[in-house]
């Protein structure tokens, strides 16, 4: 119940930590080392998350055994291409500390990620990641890449939340043997109480629980012991068919922090600004 298995048979956890904005060293190691204590072994890291070798140093202070661990990364929107990207993915196995990575991610679906894509397939191949995939693509986008290359992602990470469901998105990926990966600041939307007291449960494992009974894989950073616990145990309890429906009466149908499509997006995660 608590593994996916991936479409190249790759098993990933259906719970998983994430390190965004944890910029402390010290911090982003001491709360990693939590994680994989408290039996959360897949940890969801980026380049511009700058926090790999504290990721690294908690995997080895955790003592988790390699097969046990499913580590993610991505490298920068700026190491986009063929070549930026395979020296990006070397550099991030060194500071993981690694022989091999999990799971490695296209961050966002700009700049030359074709290269990007071939360069992952080779690294694939190679055996020096398990797996690929690919981060806040849209369903076109994906499909194009798909129908252009070899390899189909193994996973997909999206907003996906009870404000903004991506119910389309997230049959498409269905369809297409994607897994679907979840994610962005859904404790800001305390409004989810009354069924979280229904169940004696905190609001943050309601809406954990709603995600992972949807089957995304869900991913949560905290930087607080007592929340990376909390947010660990939602296995010993479930949501009824008519609770999963009413908090789906709260999707909004559109992002509850950027839309990808929107130009000033590109701008601002490219940090290249258009001089015409
Ligand atoms: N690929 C992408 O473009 C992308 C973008 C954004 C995020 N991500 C990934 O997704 C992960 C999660 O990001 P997110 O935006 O969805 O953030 P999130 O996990 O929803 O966390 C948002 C805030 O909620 C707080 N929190 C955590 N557990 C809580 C609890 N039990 N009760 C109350 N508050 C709690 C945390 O504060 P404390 O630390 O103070 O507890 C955190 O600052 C990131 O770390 C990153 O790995 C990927």
């Amino acid at each position: 119940m608590n593994q996916l298995r991936l479409n190249n048979g790759v098993n990933m956890p259906i719970r998983g930590f994430g390190i965004f904005q944890t910029t402390n060293p010290n911090i982003c190691e001491q709360s990693g080392y939590q994680a994989l204590r408290t039996g959360c072994s897949l940890i969801d890291s980026a380049v511009s998350y700058s926090n790999e070798e504290a990721v690294g140093s908690a995997i080895k202070k955790s003592g988790t055994a390699g097969d046990e661990l499913c580590i993610k990364t991505k490298p920068r929107v700026q190491d986009a291409g063929y070549g930026n990207t395979k020296k990006a993915c070397e550099k991030s196995l060194n500071r993981l500390q690694g022989d091999c990575l999990d799971i490695s991610l296209i961050d966002q679906p700009f700049g030359d990620r074709y290269g990007s894509w071939q360069a992952m397939e080779e690294l694939y191949q190679a055996a020096k990641t398990r797996a690929i995939g690919v981060s806040t693509f849209q369903p076109d986008r994906l499909l194009d890449l798909i129908l252009h290359n070899t390899v189909i992602p193994v996973v997909n990470q999206i907003e996906t939340h009870s404000y903004c469901r991506q119910r389309e998105t997230q049959q498409f990926l269905r369809e297409s043997n994607i897994q679907i990966e979840g994610r962005n600041n859904i404790f800001k939307h305390a409004v989810r109480g009354s069924r979280a007291q229904k169940y004696r449960k905190p609001l943050a494992q309601s809406i954990v629980r709603w995600l992972i009974q949807r089957n995304v894989v869900v991913i949560q950073k905290s930087v607080h012991p007592e929340r990376i616990i909390e947010n660990v145990t939602v296995f010993d309890y479930a949501l009824s068919e008519e609770d999963m429906g009413a908090i789906e009466t709260l999707d909004m149908k559109h992002s509850a922090f950027f839309d990808h499509r929107v130009p000033e997006t590109l701008t601002f995660i490219s940090g290249i600004r258009l001089d015409i």
